[in-house]
């Protein structure tokens, strides 16, 4: 790590830290919070910038985007479960104002909400093996009629 991301680092320790006094925050047994894909670049630079360049989900708010003037404010929160981070779940999107680093699907929709993680320096506290359940909240089987398992459990990420 660079200066600048150990800046960054101690940054983002430092919102995690300031955000834990809202009503949402997890105690020491709550549940981790979502912090948004830009916190794990200080630590994780390689799959950070694979994931920005490569996978779609860091964009995909756009696609709703795309398509946002025909639908009502019902229809388009029906987008957020899958095309932004943690809609509806404890630290999750809210809104493109309130929570714009999550607004897209990001490292925490394959991983796990990160707050803990990110916390305690990267010990421990998130998902590593990841199974196909993992990925058909989303990709679920209407909208891929054969997801196969072994090639695609690698793809969309990094
Ligand atoms: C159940 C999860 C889910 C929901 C709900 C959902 N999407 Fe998607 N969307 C996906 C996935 C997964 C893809 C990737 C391609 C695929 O598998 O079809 C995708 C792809 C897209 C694309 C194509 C992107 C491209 O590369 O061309 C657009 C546009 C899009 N979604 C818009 C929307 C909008 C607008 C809504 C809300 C009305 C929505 N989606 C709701 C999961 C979802
Ligand atoms: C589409 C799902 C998906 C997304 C999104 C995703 N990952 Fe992963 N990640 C995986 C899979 C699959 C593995 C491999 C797990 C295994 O070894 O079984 C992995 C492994 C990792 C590992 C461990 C690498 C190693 O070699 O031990 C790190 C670190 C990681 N991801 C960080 C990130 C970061 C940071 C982001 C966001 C910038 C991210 N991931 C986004 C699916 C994803
Ligand atoms: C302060 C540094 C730091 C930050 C920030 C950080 N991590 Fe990590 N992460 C680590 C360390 C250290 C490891 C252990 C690396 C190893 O064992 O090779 C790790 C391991 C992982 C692993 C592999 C877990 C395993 O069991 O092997 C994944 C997946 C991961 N991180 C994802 C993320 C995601 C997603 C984020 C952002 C939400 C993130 N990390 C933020 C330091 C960090
Ligand atoms: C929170 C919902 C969600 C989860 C969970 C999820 N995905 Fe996705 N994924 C998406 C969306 C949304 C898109 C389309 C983004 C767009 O084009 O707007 C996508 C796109 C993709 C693509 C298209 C190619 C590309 O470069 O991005 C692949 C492959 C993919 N996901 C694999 C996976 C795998 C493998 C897993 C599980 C390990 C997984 N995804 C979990 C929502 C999800």
């Amino acid at each position: 790590m660079g200066r600048g991301h150990l800046f960054f680092a101690a940054a983002v320790l430092l919102a995690v830290i300031l955000r834990s006094p809202c009503p949402e925050a997890s105690g020491e047994d709550g549940p981790s919070l979502y912090v948004g894909s830009e916190a794990c670049e200080p630590c994780h630079e390689e799959e950070y910038e694979s994931f920005r360049q490569y996978a779609k989900k860091s964009n995909s708010y756009r696609s709703i985007e795309r398509l946002e003037k025909g639908l009502s404010p019902e229809d388009l929160r029906k987008c957020y479960s899958c095309h932004t981070t943690g809609y509806g779940r404890p630290g999750g999107f809210i809104s493109v104002e309130a929570t714009p680093g999550l607004k897209n699907a990001g490292c925490e929709v394959c991983h796990g909400p990160g707050e803990r993680h990110v916390q305690t320096g990267g010990a421990g506290f998130i998902k590593k093996r990841l199974t196909r359940e993992d990925c058909e909240v989303c990709h679920t089987s209407e909208r891929v009629r054969a997801f196969r398992y072994k090639p695609l459990i690698h793809g969309g990420g990094h």
